[in-house]
């Protein structure tokens, strides 16, 4: 049986462990360098800005969902920013990836949101397959850009 709730401190290593494990699945393992204490800061700290929900299976940790606010000034309407998501590989279609998103969307509805984003690499065609099977679409016309590492310190100058 499926269960879902917020993230507690104690859980810090446990969500380390799920976003280290997201990152090897998207090979990319070489790019994490978040510590536990880092999570156990941003998450658990004073007025945290990023929140996570974890998923049990008959009361196994199975899964989670990372997630945090953005706006959308067109609409004047707050959204969630779907940062990670991930079942661990022996709980997967269950179910689990559903209801953690659903959670997520119910908390949209509940809090007047008008949108749940996130970007999925374009090789993830499985990931893309169940986002579609939920009814979300691809958004083609739009370009993410990213300033990070020197050239961010050098605009920044
Ligand atoms: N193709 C089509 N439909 C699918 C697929 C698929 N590959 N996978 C699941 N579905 C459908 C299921 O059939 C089910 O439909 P139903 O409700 O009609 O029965 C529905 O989607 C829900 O499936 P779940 O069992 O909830 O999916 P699961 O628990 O396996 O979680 C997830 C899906 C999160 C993608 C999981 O497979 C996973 O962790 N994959 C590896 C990591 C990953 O790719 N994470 C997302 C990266 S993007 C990001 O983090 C924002």
């Amino acid at each position: 049986m499926i269960e879902i709730r917020p993230a507690e401190p104690a859980d810090a290593a446990l969500i380390l462990s799920f976003i280290r494990k997201l990152a090897e699945y998207e090979r990319l393992l070489h790019l994490v360098v978040a510590t536990e204490t880092d999570i156990a800061h941003d998450l658990f700290g004073q007025n945290p800005r990023v929140f996570c929900d974890l998923a049990f299976w008959d009361g196994a940790p199975s899964g989670f969902a990372l997630w945090f606010h953005i706006y959308s000034s067109f609409h004047a309407r707050h959204g969630l920013y779907l940062e990670d998501l991930f079942v661990e590989p022996a709980y997967r279609g269950r179910g689990i990836g559903k209801a953690l998103l659903r959670h997520l969307a119910q908390r949209c509805e509940a809090e007047g949101f008008n949108r749940l984003e996130w970007q999925a690499l374009n090789w993830n065609t499985p990931s893309i397959d169940f986002y579609k099977s939920l009814g979300a679409v691809a958004v083609d016309d739009w370009t993410v850009f990213r300033l990070a590492g020197d050239a961010l310190k050098k605009l920044a100058e």
